[in-house]
This record gives C-alpha cells, sequence and structure tokens, in this order.
C-alpha cells in the first residue's frame, strides 16, 4: 500500500516539535537534570484542586455550553478589566477552550483563508507555524534580536508586511527568550496595525509571570480592542498544564465565528475543570503571588550564575525561561545542546526549536526546584570548561 498519498500534503508539510524531540533524547539519558520543560514544577494549589474534586462529587459530569460555563466566563470578565483594562462581555465574547494551544489553533482557522500571510516573530513557541499551514496559511517569520531584547521592532515588522499579510501574531511575555514588551513599544506596533489594517492574535498565557514590569495587554492600547483577538489560560498562571484549560477574549463580531470552530472541533472545555478555575480566579491571586516570588528568586541566580559562566545573557523580565547566546563556544544550538545532554548531563532545548534565528542560543526553563538549578548550573560550568 502506498500509504503517503494518503496523508494530507499539509500534515506531511509539518515538523514534529523540536522541543519533544530533545525531551524524548533526555529521556534516554540517565541521571540527567531537566531545565527543559515548560511547565510549573508547582502542583495545582489545593483548594483549586477540591473545587473540581466537589464538583464532580455533585455529578457536574455533563456538557457545558459551547463557550464554557457562564460563571467563568463573568470571572474570566473580571480578571481581564481588572488585570488588564480590557472589558469583555462574558455572555458574547469569551470563550473557554481546551488549553492556550486550542485557542491559538481556532484564532488561526477564524482568520486565515487560503494563502494568507501570518506574520510570526521569532524565536517564539512553536506551535503558532503549523497551526498556520494546517489553516492554509503562510507564516512569515520577522526575527527579533538580543541587542533589542528580543522586542518586536516596528521598522523590521513593516519590511514583512504585503498585500496578502492578514494577521501579526504577538507572543509576549515570550516563549522561550523572557522578553516583555512594554506599552511605548507595543503602542509603535500598534501604529504598524493600524496602517495595514491587520489582526492580531496577542498570546498572553504568560501576562502574570512578570518580574519588575506589569502586563501590557495589546488590545488595550487605542484602536486595538476592536482588531486582537487575546488568548490566555490557566496552565502556566496556576500550574494548571494537566488541565488543558484557556480562553479567548474577542469581539462579538469574532466571537461569533470562533464558536463556530470550537463547537465543531471540541463542542466544549472539560466541565470539571471549568469549576476548578472558578476556584482559581476567585481565590488564587496568592498562590500567583507565590509562585511569582520564587521563580523571581531562581531567574535572578541563574542570571547571575550564567553571566559568571561567562556566557552572554540578556535579562528576562517574564515567563519562566532564561534565553543565553552560546555563540562564544563555536558550536551549534543543537551540538550544544546535543553535548551538554551527554557529556554533561543537563537537559535544555535548542534555541533553534523555536526558529532559524534562534541559533546560537539556548533556552533554560526555571520551572524546576533550586536543587536542580544548583545542580545543573554546575554541571554546566564543569562542561564549559571542558569543552
Ligand atoms: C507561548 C505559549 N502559548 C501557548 C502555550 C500552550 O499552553 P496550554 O497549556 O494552555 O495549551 C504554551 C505552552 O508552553 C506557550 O508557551
Amino acid at each position: 500500500m502506498e500509504r503517503e498519498k494518503h496523508l494530507s500534503d499539509k500534515v506531511k508539510s509539518v515538523q514534529a516539535s523540536g522541543i519533544r524531540y530533545f525531551f524524548n533524547m533526555a529521556s534516554e539519558v540517565s541521571d540527567t537534570v531537566s531545565l527543559s520543560l515548560g511547565q510549573p514544577d508547582f502542583v495545582t494549589p489545593k483548594h483549586i484542586i477540591d473545587a473540581a474534586v466537589k464538583a464532580l462529587n455533585e455529578g457536574q459530569t455533563f456538557y457545558t455550553h459551547n463557550m464554557g460555563l457562564l460563571e467563568l466566563r463573568q470571572e474570566i470578565s473580571r480578571f481581564l478589566s481588572d488585570r488588564y483594562g480590557i472589558d469583555y462581555d462574558p455572555k458574547t465574547e469569551i470563550i473557554v477552550t481546551i488549553g492556550v494551544s486550542q485557542a491559538i489553533d481556532t484564532a488561526i482557522r477564524t482568520l486565515v483563508s487560503d494563502g494568507d500571510e501570518v506574520i510570526i516573530p521569532q524565536p517564539s513557541f512553536v506551535a503558532y507555524r503549523p497551526c498556520t499551514v494546517m489553516a492554509g496559511g503562510v507564516p512569515k517569520f520577522v526575527p527579533t534580536y538580543e541587542e533589542d531584547n528580543f522586542a518586536l521592532r516596528p521598522d523590521i515588522l513593516e519590511n514583512y508586511i504585503t498585500d496578502k499579510t492578514k494577521v501579526l501574531i504577538l507572543p509576549y511575555p515570550n516563549n522561550p527568550t523572557g522578553a516583555i514588551m512594554t506599552k511605548e513599544e507595543l503602542a509603535a506596533i500598534a501604529d504598524v496595525v493600524k496602517k495595514h489594517d491587520l489582526m492580531v492574535i496577542s498570546d498572553e498565557i504568560y501576562s502574570e509571570l512578570t518580574y519588575g514590569v506589569k502586563h501590557t495587554s495589546f488590545a488595550s492600547l487605542p484602536g486595538m480592542w476592536e482588531r486582537t483577538i487575546t488568548v490566555n489560560g490557566f496552565s502556566k498562571t496556576y500550574a494548571m498544564t494537566g488541565w488543558r484549560l484557556g480562553y479567548i477574549a474577542a469581539p462579538e463580531f469574532f466571537a461569533k465565528e470562533l464558536v463556530k470552530v470550537h463547537q465543531y472541533t471540541v463542542t466544549c472545555a472539560p466541565s470539571m475543570g471549568q469549576f476548578a478555575a472558578i476556584e482559581a480566579l476567585r481565590n488564587g491571586d496568592g498562590d500567583i503571588k507565590k509562585m511569582v516570588t520564587e521563580y523571581d528568586c531562581r531567574r535572578r541566580f541563574l542570571l547571575g550564575e550564567i553571566r559568571d559562566m561567562g556566557l552572554s545573557c540578556f535579562e528576562p523580565l517574564g515567563a519562566f525561561y532564561i534565553f543565553p547566546s552560546i555563540k562564544s563556544t563555536g558550536l551549534s544550538s543543537e551540538e550544544f545542546a546535543t553535548r551538554l545532554l551527554y557529556e554533561g548531563k543537563v537537559a535544555t532545548v535548542p534555541g533553534t526549536a523555536f526558529g532559524e534565528n534562534g541559533e546560537g542560543f539556548l533556552r533554560l526553563s526555571y520551572a524546576s526546584s533550586m536543587d536542580d538549578l544548583t545542580k545543573a548550573t554546575k554541571r554546566i560550568k564543569e562542561f564549559l570548561k571542558r569543552i
């Protein structure tokens, strides 16, 4: 049987994630310390787990409204308004999704027609490219640079806009660089967006994980609310990766169309997780504070250690990643990450897993215990001395 011909061309053209590749490779090497994972090392706070267990014990095992429980949408609406000054009608403008992963896919599929160009700053999260390709769109990668603290530059962005450009994805705070964009920097991007009549998908999954700066939601900038689809979720903020819960906030005109894609793909997000999310939004502020304080402590430690090793590294102010340059070693990102894994017993992710211009960098996650960070930095130091 000729199997190839039975596969979709779009799916065939998509590569498996480089993060998973390294993760799987690392699982075959014994005694490694892993700084490769993009998920909190904290267990979901107990009161949030209890809310889900309670809901299950009370028989809350049914489909919810396609857009999610209204009570949850009301809490999300309040959260977005209180925290970021963006207002959405919980009845018509918020959709609860299966993680931000599904929110991204749904947003792209709702906006993109065959041949439309989607601008993706790089390095960035691995899903934007395949989701664009599978929706029939054409990804266009705009490089960001260490000299600019990995912020997207409006003049560089303009060079990539054509008459086919439809959507700009804004991935800040950023995975893998840990970069944030200030209100002023975003305002300059907003001018370009307006000038070229673009739509924006703003992935703000790390919005609560910032250090010494307050996150600015792109939709809060003048004129941007009506052309922005904001995606956010619970995985990182509340240490709820396994619950698979996220949401989309968008003007009603777009939400009506987004919900069609959402409904015919998944019907609704899992009900028990939605009850947990209500509890997280109502009583989880203290948990966020505690986790952010701990991440910040690890961030400072790791940054200090890395600079001490003689590697150049810009200071990340968001998410829980650090993105040192390994150019001075003369090795490529993949060579460095592979040798560090086998010879140094530390698992990381090469910058190239997040796009070609991640070459020369390495992603380390500090969503790992201080013990692991201490062990890992010691090993990296020894490895650097040997190579
Ligand atoms: C930037 C970014 N967006 C979205 C996601 C997906 O998150 P979720 O667990 O909510 O699907 C991730 C996960 O690592 C991420 O880093």
